[in-house]
């Protein structure tokens, strides 16, 4: 079938319009349109590119959604090899540097430098023909990489096709570093770690091997991100310099890192790696020192290269960030919900610039796979803000008899049974409120600036409240006195003073607020949020059976069961109306008007990928409708509607006789009820 030229011309312009709005998105970060606008655009172009195979193109925005596997990595011969950096460790070498290279050029003034940050990820070469994106590469050995072009297609921030009328080259190679930004990695190894899965060691190996996927689905669901910093293949003329050149690639479209600079000499170098050094803990993406490159492009060409790194450039490295020292015990901190952390406490060891004595071990199924042990001689990590971690054990050190390290059977702060449900990674004391190492946490997420943010009444104080036994529950906290806070250490009149008005001030509050704050188990901000919107207030929550709470947005059973039990327990009703006893007040919700349960009795199952809506969005209308939407298939299952990629739900309804719909037929049955 040939296309028409007005569909040719609207999916052409779908894709510039995406184009442009994930280049404001991505590379700018100045959102051009609201997301849900960019989805419906996004989800157009995809059923228009469905309906007209033929219009298929390999740098439509649709083609980062990651591509069917492939069998291996093909290998790729680099035009123009890709170098290493030679490396300074010091100030003193820093100068040395300099000096070599101003002999060499018998330069009398001061070189000029454009100094980058030394990003730690993976350095990927991106090569462009007639402005679109037809090969992203690894560095491999520097001579040979692999092909890795399906992976690289998912990372939003690479342009799939230059700008219309960019001057660009015919052929060009645009290299830079591939990063996994810290966020996304800590958001990722939290999910990985809840779920018992695999997690990255850093950020580093999480790009690594996410790029080494031969799925580039998975790929896709990976947060990654790239600055780029250089050219290689270029058939056209370049720009005097090194930083001109980056600003260049930002105007097609490139990301540059935004702490790239330019300065002078050696004394600017130096400047340059102690500002950096110290905005460090701060920045996005891990970084492991900082590269200075001799900005003018002729005077490079004048120093040329030795062995596989150029003399032009040099890498500056932080002191590592790593370091040795001995675990002398392992202690289990209880949480907020009865969770227990094994904690390593430490030889205080001095790393990269803080003293570090007590570093987090995750659970007890990192502390099997680290095989880690009672005196033995450990990596400890310190990177960003994060809490310190035992990265590994250095096993040829482990001492003759080094006691493996045993969750207890008992809470070590309340003595209740300590429960490890099976297949859960986490291990739980069972004391709930009975265990002050719970309350303590509760009440601590209950002021936090999350939840009340109860300005004033932080951490520190709630340690020396519940220590003094002034506060056993987070009710007691609206009893307490001036007077009886004044008298704390460390506090006086005025921050007392400060704190009883915060805490009168909380008391008005907003449901969504009020029902995060009382910490049920797997309620956060959103799940309390859906549920507010959906019951309108108090009352009905506390009342709703696990079906009624199944119906609201992101519920599932889980949930369900623990905001049941949570109303359920005696003592959280009791400090629930003391809360209200004390003042606590909110406006309730309008709720919308329930549909009519035209299709109660029924139960359906949806799997795959739908592209109208959302799966998650498709099953709330249905619930509205009065039907039950289940996980799983059964002889009850009314039918499956079966998306794109649908899993095994679709055989085991066709071995149950079950039918199986499409999602227009699902779109049909929504729009006719
Ligand atoms: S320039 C000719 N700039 O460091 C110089 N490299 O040891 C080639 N790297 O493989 C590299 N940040 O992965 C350059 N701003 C930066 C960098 C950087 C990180 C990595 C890159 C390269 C390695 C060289």
């Amino acid at each position: 079938m040939k296309i028409d030229n007005p569909i040719q011309q609207h999916i052409d312009s779908l894709r510039e319009q995406l184009h442009q709005h994930a280049h404001a998105y991505y590379v700018l970060d100045e959102p051009s349109i609201p997301d849900a606008e960019y989805d419906r655009l996004f989800r157009e172009l995809q059923s228009l590119e469905a309906q007209y195979p033929e219009s298929h193109s390999d740098d439509s925005p649709t083609q980062r959604v990651g591509a069917a596997p492939l069998d291996a990595f093909v290998s790729v011969e680099h035009e123009v090899p890709m170098l290493s950096l030679g490396n300074v460790f010091s100030d003193d070498e820093l100068v040395a540097f300099d000096q070599r290279l101003r002999e060499r050029l018998d330069y009398p003034s001061e070189l000029e430098y454009a100094a980058e940050p030394k990003l730690d990820g993976l350095a990927i070469s991106l090569l462009y023909e007639d402005g679109v994106l037809v090969r992203g590469a690894t560095r491999g050995d520097g001579s040979v990489g692999e092909d890795v072009t399906q992976n690289i297609k998912t990372i939003h921030s690479i342009p799939l096709r230059l700008p219309k009328r960019g001057d660009w080259p015919k052929r060009l190679e645009v290299r830079g570093e591939v990063y996994m930004p810290k966020a996304g990695f800590e958001a990722m190894n939290a999910k990985a770690r809840e779920q018992g899965d695999k997690v990255f060691a850093n950020p580093r190996n999480a790009a690594a091997g996410s790029l080494r996927q031969l799925d580039s689905r998975i790929a896709a669901s990976r947060p990654l991100d790239m600055y780029c910093y250089s050219v290689g293949v270029f058939e056209g003329e370049l720009p005097a310099t090194h930083s001109e050149t980056l600003a260049m690639l930002g105007r097609w479209g490139f990301r540059i890192c935004p702490e790239s600079a330019v300065v002078t000499g050696a004394s600017g170098c130096a400047e340059y790696y102690q500002q950096i050094g110290r905005a460090r803990d701060t920045l996005p993406y891990e970084i492991d020192g900082v590269v200075y490159k001799v900005n003018s492009l002729k005077l490079q060409g004048d120093l040329g290269f030795v062995a596989r790194a150029p003399r032009w450039a040099t890498a500056h490295k932080f002191p590592p960030s790593e370091e040795l020292t001995v675990l002398q015990d392992v202690e289990f901190q209880v949480g907020r919900t009865g969770a227990l952390t094994p904690v390593a406490r430490l030889e205080p060891v001095n790393v990269a610039g803080v003293v570090v004595s007590n570093a987090t071990l995750h659970n007890m199924d990192e502390v099997k796979r680290k095989d880690v042990r009672i005196g033995d001689t450990v990596i400890v990590r310190r990177a960003g803000d994060v809490i310190p971690e035992v990265v590994k054990s250095v096993l040829e050190r482990r001492p003759k008899e080094a006691p493996a390290i045993v969750m207890p059977s008992h809470c070590p702060v309340c003595g209740s049974d300590v429960i490890r449900p099976e297949g859960e990674a986490v291990a739980r004391c069972s004391g709930g409120l009975y265990c002050s190492a719970q309350r303590r946490e509760a009440i601590k997420h209950f002021a936090s600036r999350k939840a009340l943010d109860i300005d004033g009444v932080g951490d520190k104080l709630i340690d020396q409240l519940v220590d003094g036994e002034l506060i056993d529950h987070v009710d007691d906290l609206f009893h307490l006195t001036v007077e009886q806070l004044a008298s704390l250490e460390r506090m006086g009149e005025k921050s007392a003073t400060k704190a009883i008005e915060a805490l009168e001030n909380a008391k008005r509050t907003t449901l969504p607020k009020f029902l995060f704050a009382l910490g049920i188990r797997e309620v956060g901000e959103v799940t309390a949020r859906n549920l507010a919107m959906h019951f309108g207030d108090l009352e009905p929550i506390m009342q709703a059976s696990e079906d009624d709470l199944l119906a609201v947005a992101d519920v599932g059973p889980i949930v369900a069961a623990h905001v049941k039990s949570f109303f359920e327990q005696p003592h959280n009703i009791e400090v629930i109306d003391k809360l209200l006893e004390a003042g606590f007040v909110w406006e309730p919700i309008e709720v919308a008007e329930q549909k009519e349960a035209v299709l109660d009795g029924h139960t359906y199952v949806l799997t795959g990928t739908f592209t109208a809506m959302k799966r998650d969005e498709a099953k709330q209308q249905l619930l509205a409708l009065g039907a039950k939407v289940s996980g799983s298939v059964s002889k009850k299952t009314t039918a499956v509607f079966a998306g794109d990629s649908p899993g095994s739900k679709v055989d085991k309804a066709a071995e149950l006789e079950v039918p199986v719909k499409t999602e227009e037929d699902l779109l049909e049955l929504l729009k006719t009820m």
